[in-house]
């Protein structure tokens, strides 16, 4: 089936890595009827995916919260996803995500109940400053002609050589989708149905991704797309996707002086931290080069772990690229088959981007761990985009990233972002590194994440949002 590339919006085929700067306006509606003619005014601005923008591109997405003040007929409301509806602070999935202690929704900046109902996510990406600059400038202004209350703005940007501020290369593994027709780059590398990502195409189960509907005598302007096999419905869905948003500060000056503590010289602690991540900082797999980071495999992706890595020796079972994407080493899996194929229905396109001044510009780990504490916020806002909240976001955070017997672990999180804590019988703030013959084991792992925001959110396709400027 062939991607309608200029009815979606640009995130879904590009991270906009051309245009460095970036901000993320968290806004809410007054009135519906002006909300509506604010949207149509935003229409003709947003970026599609068949543009390749090199000055900006401005990106949209709503909260449930959002769209039901918009006033959308119930069946639509109801026909979204149970995660979406329910929202990221819904006290239950607190627990399944590991909002938890001091990464409690109460403690959020923004995204939970008390810090104020959130409607909108408007992205505005720029390749300057300048050119930022004037787009804020803008989009505040029409956002306050037309009622709405600017709640929270968050600067984000890129960092020197795609790394991130503990100081190590990110962005580099991504599901490559079939219908954009690009090859694998390695032959262990799988490409996904686009339903994994985009709604209104198919799955990896062979099935259209759920979609939420509206009943056709609601889309009078006939702006959207019958739904695929039941024509009883119009597709709000189709080319939109879910958007998770998790604003996590790093605290870089806890992460190198833990592991400075544990380490004898300031390589040990690269080293401990590589195990961590599972990636050398300059990107190159733990699993191809265990010894020493080698800069032609700063990009590298071709590798699995059942044959190359089995017990972990090279990459930790426990490691964070290890625990989100276990590839073909699942330990409770039978077969290296079987294990590829149960972790490909839990992947996601990553789209986010680190915030706040970096401690060093070059994020040189040696620099970072010399470098006395400065006291300034700095993070990653988190984001990935999937058709499935629970199956793709949900599972990988419950499962993978802070289940402490992953992988046959005891009492292990992920050591880069898992939530550490003791309680009881319970402990998650170790982290194993197999060695031989005796395995090292790290105690007492704080904290290096910190739950800041977050929220879910639908990315619609363009069609949906010309559906909604004209919906009354
Ligand atoms: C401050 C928070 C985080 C930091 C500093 C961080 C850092 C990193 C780094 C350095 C990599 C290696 C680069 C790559 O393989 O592309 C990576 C990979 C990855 N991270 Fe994170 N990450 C964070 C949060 C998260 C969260 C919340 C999730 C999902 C629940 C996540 C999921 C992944 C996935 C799926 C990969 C790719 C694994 C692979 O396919 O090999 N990360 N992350």
């Amino acid at each position: 089936m062939t991607l309608e590339l200029n009815d979606m919006q640009g995130l879904l085929v590009r991270g906009f890595g051309n245009l460095q700067g970036a901000q993320y306006l968290l806004l809410r509606f007054t009135e519906a009827e002006r909300s509506r003619k604010y949207i149509k005014e935003l229409l003709p601005l947003l970026t599609n995916a068949l543009q390749k923008p090199d000055d900006h591109a401005v990106q949209l997405a709503f909260t449930y919260e959002g769209l039901s003040f918009l006033a959308l007929p119930d069946e639509t409301l109801q026909s979204f996803s149970r995660e979406f509806k329910e929202g990221m602070t819904e006290p239950h999935r607190q627990f399944v995500l590991g909002d938890t202690g001091e990464n409690t929704p109460e403690n959020w900046v923004w995204g939970s109940k008390a810090s104020g109902e959130i409607h909108l996510l408007l992205m505005i990406y720029s390749h300057n400053a300048e050119t930022l600059a004037q787009k804020l400038v803008q989009e505040e202004a029409r956002a306050e002609a037309y009622g709405l209350d600017l709640l929270h703005s968050l600067p984000t940007g890129m960092l020197h050589d795609h790394k991130e501020h503990f100081g190590f290369r990110d962005d580099i593994s991504r599901p490559i989708i079939q219908e954009l027709n690009k090859k694998p780059t390695s032959e262990k590398e799988m490409t996904f149905p686009a339903g994994e990502f985009i709604m209104g195409y198919k799955n990896l189960y062979d099935e259209f991704a759920p979609s939420p509907v509206i009943p056709p005598e609601f889309d009078k302007s006939d702006d959207l797309p019958d739904l695929t096999n039941d024509s009883a419905f119009k597709d709000f869905g189709k080319n939109g996707t879910y958007l998770v948003f998790r604003q996590m500060e790093q605290d870089v000056f806890a992460f190198w002086e833990y592991l400075l503590g544990q380490s004898k010289s300031k390589e040990e602690a690269i080293r401990l931290a590589s195990k961590m991540v599972g990636r050398w900082p300059d990107g190159s797999p733990l699993t191809k080069t265990p010894d020493k980071n080698d800069p032609d495999l700063s990009t590298f992706n071709d590798f699995a772990f059942w044959e190359e890595d089995k017990w972990g020796l090279k990459c930790p079972i426990g490691a964070h690229i290890r625990r989100t994407n276990p590839r073909d080493h699942l330990v409770t899996e039978k077969t290296q088959k079987d294990s590829a194929e149960m972790a490909s229905k839990h992947r996601m396109l990553r789209k986010g981007r680190p915030y706040g001044e970096p401690v060093c510009g070059d994020l040189e780990p040696s620099q970072l761990m010399e470098l006395p504490r400065d006291h300034k916020e700095r993070g990653l806002h988190f984001i990935c985009l999937v058709t499935d909240i629970r199956r793709q976001f949900e599972f990988i955070q419950n499962n993978w990233v802070n289940f402490h017997k992953f992988g046959g672990l005891e009492y292990d999180a992920d050591p880069l972002i898992g939530n550490h804590y003791k309680n009881g019988n319970i402990k998650t703030d170790e982290f194993s590194i197999p060695e031989y013959p005796i395995r090292r084991k790290l105690c007492d792992l704080p904290n290096f994440t910190l739950m800041k925001g977050g929220g879910y959110f639908f990315f619609p396709g363009i069609s949906a949002v010309r559906f909604l400027a004209n919906y009354d």
